[in-house]
């Protein structure tokens, strides 16, 4: 919405349309609810019920969206007056009526002053959601008071447990907003505040009772408490170990319990409760980290205003399981993609795969048939590297080989166009060594995708020493497109998340040969908080992927304990799920792991073998610690080395490709949650313990306990 012409820098602004009055919030980027906004509305709102000319009050937002919540960033400080609810319980008490005008995100403390006002007007693209848990939070300002009186029960629970928003036209329905209009052509905005103007003088011509919804009582026939119960179930599985879900169904059950003011003061309690632990610390750390990484560092970000590369058509090199997820990832952000194998039953193979993966995700009801169509027709194939003569990008996912990659990329270089950007998705190699078999260095880097490709949201760009800004800042704009959390950074063995996760996988496979059984390290990890356990990770990829990728390593460690319990496997023809057994067994469903006692066995002998002593004493806690210490100090090592820039670009790495718990913020931030002196301290008992080869304390940890500053925020 265009801000009117009078418009100066105050964030919020009264305006007169003759008896109707605007407030009109402007606080960019996304008009968050801060205590200059919430100071500004109760003082507008005071001057707008006062004003003998005005019949009705109509809140409306500049900008790219309605308000999109209160600010995280003032969560972390002591609160200032007016808070939000007492703000909310102002507009709802307001004796004018009052209309919100919604487009674009209306979320969190944005929806909850759009439910305060007592009419609601959206354009019917508006998303409207209350994504507080996703930041360990409850609604704190009558959000699960207040949706389950217009929207019933069910559509509560829903969503604010899962923090998705809806749209507009669904919450229609549900009768949540009042009246849909469709975006104008010109200035949506513009139309919508007009549209909502118009509503505003007949709900005062009218003249009728306000409607609040503070007072739509709930018909008690909706409250079953076998309905509270089965999502407390539901939530402790799906939401294992966090609290804020647990508190949202509690709260959302008191707004059928108790009157509305009652509710409200207890569903403060909860989000107060909720704010100050350190859950929600971690996920709004977990937040920013995430905003944070796409800002790139000095050294990335020589000159302002880049002209980005147009990126329009793509190729991929390899329509394997990655290529293929690759190109789904393009086709689905609606970019054209020529996909080049080697032989036409490969590409025939690869496009069936590509058409039946689309096809589940019809089965989901994550697309319609029409946008299948759209996007197998946005995929092309090719046996032919001629073909990609005119793309914009190509990149490579085929067999991780230094030698293969070079003749790739030497390929590339000669028959695409000068412009065009060469990347690898390479989990390992070196770029730098790639990039040399071209004559366009500077436009090489890595794109290295996570598996399934179209799934996960982490991308790690990766910079190689030539690679120049227009490349590197054209490659991140493009991972936002894709709807990744894209994350510069620099060339070594694996790069930031492999080369951390070679040392929490190194731990795994020690703990195996000292008596460890697979199903107990991949528990005790569940059982900390990540989703699924390293060796059943191991399985699902395939034990020969990280097996030949430790070949390719020209630094391999001659140790023979380094990952020889994984080495076994491979050596034994257990690969994983696809030979129907690898650290277990998988029997009629293939994808169960079952406890298969015989690789105890070569894990005992073996140790046996290299003089590893076995121990029945091993537990959780240590399985847990040595793995994610493990983790930690090479964080650590790679932020010193400068292949990350940034502590919260690790941690961004760990919670989007790697499932790391969000409610512990990442490796980084756990660190700092449980002190840095734990961690050195538990380094300090394992390299006694006899492990030495390993574990030793990263300088950058020894540096922050004397300093006493924070890992996360390096
Ligand atoms: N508070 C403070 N800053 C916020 C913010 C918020 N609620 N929402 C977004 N921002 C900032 C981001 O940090 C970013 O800042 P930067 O440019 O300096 O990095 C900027 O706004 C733009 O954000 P995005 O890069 O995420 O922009 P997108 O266009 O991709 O997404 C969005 C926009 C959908 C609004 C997304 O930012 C978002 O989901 N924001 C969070 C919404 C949210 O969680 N609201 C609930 C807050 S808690 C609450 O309201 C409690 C209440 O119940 C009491």
């Amino acid at each position: 919405m265009t801000p009117p012409q009078d418009h100066k820098k105050e964030p919020v602004q009264l305006l007169n349309h003759g008896s109707i009055a605007v407030i009109f919030i402007d606080n960019p980027p996304v008009n968050a609810l801060s205590h200059a906004v919430r100071q500004g509305i109760v003082s507008c709102l005071k001057a707008a019920e006062t004003d003998n000319n005005v019949d009705a009050i109509v809140v409306s937002c500049s900008g790219r969206t309605f308000i999109a919540g209160a600010d995280i960033s003032e969560f972390g400080q002591p609160a200032l007056e007016p808070h939000l609810p007492d703000v909310l319980a102002q507009l709802d008490e307001c004796s004018k009526p009052i209309i919100a005008a919604l487009f674009g995100t209306v979320l969190g403390g944005g929806f909850e002053v759009a439910l305060s006002c007592h009419y609601r007007v959206a354009l019917t693209n508006t998303n409207l959601g209350l994504p507080e848990v996703t930041l360990g939070l409850i609604p704190g300002a009558g959000g699960t008071q207040l949706l389950p009186r217009l929207a019933g029960v069910e559509i509560a629970l829903q969503m604010i447990t899962s923090g998705k928003a809806e749209t507009a036209k669904k919450l229609f329905e549900h009768g949540v907003i009042d009246l849909l209009v469709e975006q104008g052509p010109i200035n949506p905005g513009e139309t919508l505040l007009q549209q909502a103007i118009v509503f505003a003088q007949n709900i005062a011509k009218k003249g009728e009772k306000i409607r609040r919804v503070s007072e739509i009582s709930i018909h008690n026939n909706e409250h079953h408490s076998e309905l509270f119960d089965q999502w407390r179930k539901k939530l402790a599985k799906k939401a294992r170990g966090q609290n804020a879900p647990q508190c949202c169904i509690n709260s959302i059950e008191n707004a059928v319990l108790l009157p509305f003011n009652e509710g409200k003061k207890r569903e403060r309690e909860f989000f107060i409760t909720c704010r100050d632990s350190s859950q929600s610390v971690a996920m709004r750390h977990a937040f920013f980290a995430e905003r944070r990484a796409a800002k790139l560092p000095a050294a990335y970000d020589k000159t302002q205003n880049v002209t980005l590369l147009p990126i329009k058509q793509v190729a991929i090199v390899g329509a394997g399981t990655m290529g293929g997820g690759i190109a789904m990832c393009f086709a689905n952000a609606g970019l054209s993609v020529i996909l080049l194998e080697m032989s036409e039953d490969n590409l025939t193979r690869g496009l069936l795969a590509i058409r039946k993966r689309f096809e589940q995700a019809l089965n989901r009801g994550l697309i319609d048939h029409v946008q299948l169509e759209q996007r197998m027709s946005l995929i092309v194939g090719t046996c032919n590297y001629e073909d990609l003569s005119e793309v914009d990008l190509v990149v490579e996912a085929a067999f991780e080989t230094m030698a293969v990659k070079r003749q790739i990329f030497a390929t590339l270089d000669q028959v695409c166009k000068l412009e065009a950007i060469l990347a690898s998705n390479t989990s390992y190699l070196d770029i730098n060594e790639i990039a040399q078999s071209t004559a366009r260095s500077h436009k090489v880097l890595g794109m290295h995708f996570f598996a399934p490709a179209n799934i996960m949201k982490l991308l790690e760009v990766v910079c190689a020493d030539d690679t120049d800004e227009q490349t590197l800042k054209t490659v991140m704009a493009l991972g936002k497109k894709l709807g990744k959390i894209s994350v510069a950074v620099g060339v070594c063995y694996g790069f930031v998340g492999n080369r951390m996760y070679s040392c929490y996988g190194r731990e795994a496979n020690m703990l195996l040969l000292e008596g460890a059984s697979p199903d107990h390290i991949d528990t005790a990890m569940k059982n900390w908080g990540m989703a699924m356990g390293p060796l059943a990770v191991t399985d699902m990829s395939g034990i020969d992927i990280a097996y030949k990728a430790r070949q390719e390593n020209p630094a391999l460690k001659q140790d023979p304990l380094y990952f020889r319990a994984a080495d076994l496997m491979v050596e034994a023809g257990r690969l994983g799920q696809k030979t129907g057994a690898g650290f277990y067994r998988y029997d009629s469903d293939a994808r169960t792991p079952q406890v298969d006692e015989r690789v105890l066995a070569v894990f005992s002998n073996e140790a046996k073998i290299l003089g590893v002593v076995q121990r029945g004493d091993i537990t959780e806690k240590e399985i847990q610690n040595r793995l994610v210490f493990a983790l930690i100090n090479e964080g650590a090592r790679i932020l010193a080395e400068g292949i990350a820039t940034k502590a919260s670009d690790i941690d961004a790495i760990w919670l989007n490709g790697y499932g790391f718990p969000r409610h512990l913020g990442g490796p980084m931030c756990y660190a700092d949650e449980i002190g840095i002196d734990t961690v050195v301290e538990g380094i300090k008992l394992y390299q006694q313990q006899g492990n030495g080869l390993y574990w030793h304390t990263a300088q950058l940890l020894e540096q922050l306990i004397v300093s006493g500053e924070k890992l996360s925020q390096q």
